[in-house]
């Protein structure tokens, strides 16, 4: 009788055999990126063992009561056996427990199938762009006044209550992310008033640099943060984008960076929670936290 498989915490000292699992799937985690998952919901990530095999992954996050799923990865040579289904539902009990009514993901080919049969509906595309940034620096001032610059510490709850304005969910613990990294990834565009009107992050990938995430009253006000994150990055870029995005599509196309691959954002429970509003122009920070 083979060992029945189970179902544990994702901890720390699963980095390694989960990065083997990221790396095998072509996806562009860094170690960093586990670790902020699992610094972001220490209860909701999860590990799936056949014995002493690693089968695979998924992990949680919320945000009051809207959930995203992430990482959902199982071993090449154990898919079709129930893992991934086994991982899903397990999360999705996570979820359950924690109040949540509406779980978000952006769904690879792969995933879609698994999904739908757990109650998830397509509620629209996000395309990767990829490439290397192919213009030199833009002026940061444009004639309406806006200023494009780095975030100073005292405006953060600021941009936090932007953030939340825009995406329509409050997202503090996954922006404190990038708004306390060292490096100080995050630019802010700000009216001649100082009040922000948009910002962008970015933070390092094992194949590109992820751009993201970012949000800004309408499309026009991205590209002037996009006019200034971009050419700082030294090498290859992603950039996650919703298909409503034509302006911003179309720019980044003239510069260099085209359509990589597709994802389908899907949604199981109340849609009309975390869906981003209609008006708003944003870029998710990666298919595993939207
Ligand atoms: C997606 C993934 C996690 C599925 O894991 P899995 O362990 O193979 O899935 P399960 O065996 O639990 O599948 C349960 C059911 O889902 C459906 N399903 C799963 N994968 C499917 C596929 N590729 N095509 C069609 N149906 C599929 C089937 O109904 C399957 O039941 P069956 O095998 O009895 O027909 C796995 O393929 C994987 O790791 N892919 C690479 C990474 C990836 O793309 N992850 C998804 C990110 S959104």
């Amino acid at each position: 009788m083979p060992t029945p498989a189970t179902i544990r915490k994702l901890t720390p000292a699963d980095l390694p055999a989960a990065l083997r699992l990221s790396r095998a799937a072509g996806w562009n985690q860094t170690p960093d990126d586990w670790r902020r998952a699992m610094e972001l919901a220490p209860e909701g990530c999860f590990a799936r063992m056949q014995a002493d095999r690693f089968a695979g992954t998924v992990t949680t996050c919320t945000f009051g009561d809207v959930g995203w799923v992430g990482m959902m990865l199982v071993d090449e040579s154990c898919r079709r056996q129930g893992h991934g289904k086994a991982l899903m539902q397990h999360a999705l009990q996570h979820l359950d427990a924690n109040n949540v009514t509406s779980v978000w993901l952006d769904a690879t080919e792969l995933g879609r199938p698994l999904y739908e049969l757990l109650g998830f509906s397509a509620v629209g595309a996000i395309t990767r762009f990829a490439g290397r940034f192919s213009t030199k620096r833009e002026p940061a001032a444009d004639a309406s006044g806006r200023q494009v610059g780095p975030l100073h510490q005292a405006a953060t709850s600021q941009l936090l209550a932007f953030d939340a304005r825009m995406v329509g969910v409050e997202r503090a613990h996954l922006l404190h992310t990038h708004c306390n990294r060292a490096d100080k990834p995050v630019v802010v565009l700000q009216s001649a008033d100082a009040s922000i009107t948009g910002y962008c992050s970015h933070r390092p990938g094992r194949l590109a640099a992820q751009i993201g995430p970012a949000a800004a009253r309408t499309e026009a006000e991205l590209l002037a943060l996009l006019h200034c994150v971009l050419p700082e990055q030294a090498g290859d870029v992603f950039v996650d984008v919703a298909d409503k995005m034509p302006e911003v599509s179309a720019w980044l196309e003239s510069h260099g960076i085209t359509p990589a691959r597709r994802f389908t954002r899907m949604c199981r429970g109340d849609v009309a929670r975390g869906l981003p509003p209609a008006t708003s122009a944003w870029l998710s920070s990666g298919p595993e936290k939207g």
